[in-house]
C-alpha cells in the first residue's frame, strides 16, 4: 500500500481508504490488482504500484537505480531518514551565539599562554578540516551513492559542515583573531599537515568517478567513507574538542565552547551515518568484506591514531591545570576502539573506560542555563532529540 511508505505517526495517512467515492460523485478511486483507477469527472488515471515495488527493489548503496529527481520515495534506507530526521531537530545557528565574555576573556589575559594555544590550534585546525569533510562527503560519498534517501542525508551532513565553518569564522571575528596566521596554521604545523595528507591521499581518484562493480574499488570507496566519518571525524576530531571544552568546564571562552558542544553532537550524528552506510554498503556488497580489507581498515585506524597522538602532544605539551596529557592520549586510543568495535572489527588499545564520561553530558545538555550563565539557547526543535547520552546515538 502507498501508504506503508508513510510514517505510522501519519494516522490519517494509514486509514486512508483506497477505495471511495466523493459525496458529490466527482471523485472515484477503486483497486484492480496492482493498479489503483482513480476517476475525475470524466477523466480517470491508472497508478501501477508494481513499479513501486520494481523501484525499491532497484534501490542500493552504489550501483542502484538512480532517482534523478532525488525522490526518496519509495524508502528503503529507513535509518538514514531517521538520522536525518535527528539532525535536523539539532539545528544551530553560529552567528546568535554571545561571544562577549570569550572577547573579554581573550583580549584581558584571562588565558593563560598554553589555553590561548589550545584555542588557536583548535581554530587553525577545525577552520579548514571542517571543509575538508565537507567537500570529500559531497564529492567522495555523496556522488557515488544511488540511492535517494542515503544521498539525502549526506546532503543535509555536507550543510551541517558548511555551519561548522562558519561557526570558525564567527569565532575568527568575534576575537579578531589574525586571518593569516589562521591559514598559516593549517599549512605549516606539520602533525595537522600529516593528518590531513593521510585523510585525503585516496580521495583524487575517487572524485573522479570509478567502476564501482569493481570489489578493488568499492574497498576504496568504503575505506573513504570509514576514513571521513569514523577516523577523521570520529577519532580525529575528538580530543581537541575535550580540551576546548575542558576549558568552558573552567568557565573559560564558553561562547566557543558552547558552538563545539553542538558540533560534538552533529558529529555524533555524522559518525553514525557513515556506519550506517558502511554497514549497507558490506550488506550488499559481501565480496568487498574479505578478511584483508578488514585488516587494511583496521591498520588505516591505527596510522591515524598515531598522528593523532602526535597533534594531541602538539596541542598540549605538558599537563596544565584541569587537563592531563594522557588522559587526551586514552581518549585517542578509546573512541577509535568504538569505532572499530562500531563495524565489529578488532581494537587496538586496552583503554577500556572514556577518560571523559562528563564529555557526554556536556554535548547532549539541551540548556545550559544553570551550568555556564552563558546566553540561553534552546535550538532543539519542537521534535525534540530523544538521546540522552551519546552512547545512545553512537
Ligand atoms: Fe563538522
Ligand atoms: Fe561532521
Amino acid at each position: 500500500m502507498i501508504s506503508d511508505l508513510l510514517t505510522p505517526s501519519d494516522p490519517e495517512a494509514v486509514n486512508d481508504p483506497l477505495n471511495f467515492k466523493s459525496s458529490d460523485g466527482d471523485v472515484s478511486a477503486r483497486e484492480e490488482g496492482d493498479v489503483v483507477v482513480y476517476q475525475f469527472r470524466n477523466k480517470s488515471f491508472r497508478l501501477d504500484k508494481s513499479k513501486a515495488r520494481q523501484r525499491l527493489a532497484g534501490k542500493k548503496v552504489i550501483n542502484g537505480h538512480r532517482s534523478a529527481e532525488l525522490n526518496v520515495l519509495p524508502i528503503k534506507y529507513h535509518e538514514a531518514y531517521r538520522i536525518y530526521k535527528q539532525m535536523k531537530a539539532n539545528h544551530w545557528e553560529p552567528d546568535v551565539i554571545d561571544m562577549s565574555k570569550d572577547a573579554l576573556q581573550w583580549n584581558t589575559g584571562a588565558l593563560s599562554p598554553k589555553e590561548r594555544w589550545i584555542i588557536e590550534m583548535g581554530v587553525g585546525y577545525f577552520s579548514a578540516a571542517e571543509g575538508i569533510v565537507g567537500d570529500s562527503v559531497l564529492h567522495v560519498i555523496e556522488d557515488n551513492l544511488t540511492a535517494a534517501e542515503l544521498k539525502h542525508a549526506s546532503l543535509r551532513h555536507i550543510a551541517e559542515e558548511s555551519i561548522h565553518m562558519d561557526s570558525l569564522l564567527h569565532i575568527i571575528g568575534s576575537l579578531n583573531i589574525d586571518l593569516d596566521e589562521v591559514t598559516a596554521k593549517f599549512n605549516d604545523i606539520p602533525s595537522i599537515q600529516r593528518k590531513n595528507a593521510y585523510i585525503t591521499r585516496h580521495m583524487p581518484e575517487l572524485k573522479m568517478g570509478i567502476d564501482l562493480t569493481k570489489t578493488e574499488n568499492k574497498q576504496r570507496f568504503a575505506k573513504a567513507i570509514f576514513g571521513i566519518t569514523q577516523v577523521m571525524e570520529g577519532t580525529q576530531f575528538y580530543a581537541l574538542f575535550a580540551m576546548v571544552l575542558s576549558l568552558h568546564r573552567q568557565n573559560k571562552m564558553t561562547g566557543i565552547g558552547q558552538m563545539f558542544q553542538y558540533t560534538l553532537r552533529d558529529e555524533s550524528n555524522h559518525i553514525a551515518l557513515g556506519r550506517y552506510i558502511l554497514t549497507q554498503l558490506i550488506e550488499e556488497n559481501h565480496d568487498l568484506w574479505t578478511p584483508e580489507f578488514r585488516q587494511e581498515l583496521v591498520d588505516f585506524m591505527k596510522e591515524g591514531v598515531a598522528l593523532e597522538k602526535e597533534f594531541v602532544r602538539d596541542c598540549l605539551p605538558e599537563d596544565i591545570v584541569g587537563m592531563r596529557q594522557q588522559e587526551f592520549l586514552d581518549y585517542v586510543d578509546f573512541n577509535a576502539d568504538r569505532r572499530l568495535a562500531g563495524l565489529n572489527l578488532p581494537t587496538l588499545s586496552n583503554i577500556r573506560t572514556n577518560p571523559f564520561s562528563w564529555l557526554d553530558e556536556v554535548i547532549f545538555l539541551k540548556k545550559e542555563k544553570n551550568f555556564f550563565e552563558t546566553r540561553v539557547t534552546e535550538y532543539q526543535t519542537s521534535g525534540s532529540v530523544k538521546n540522552s547520552s551519546e552512547e545512545d546515538l553512537i
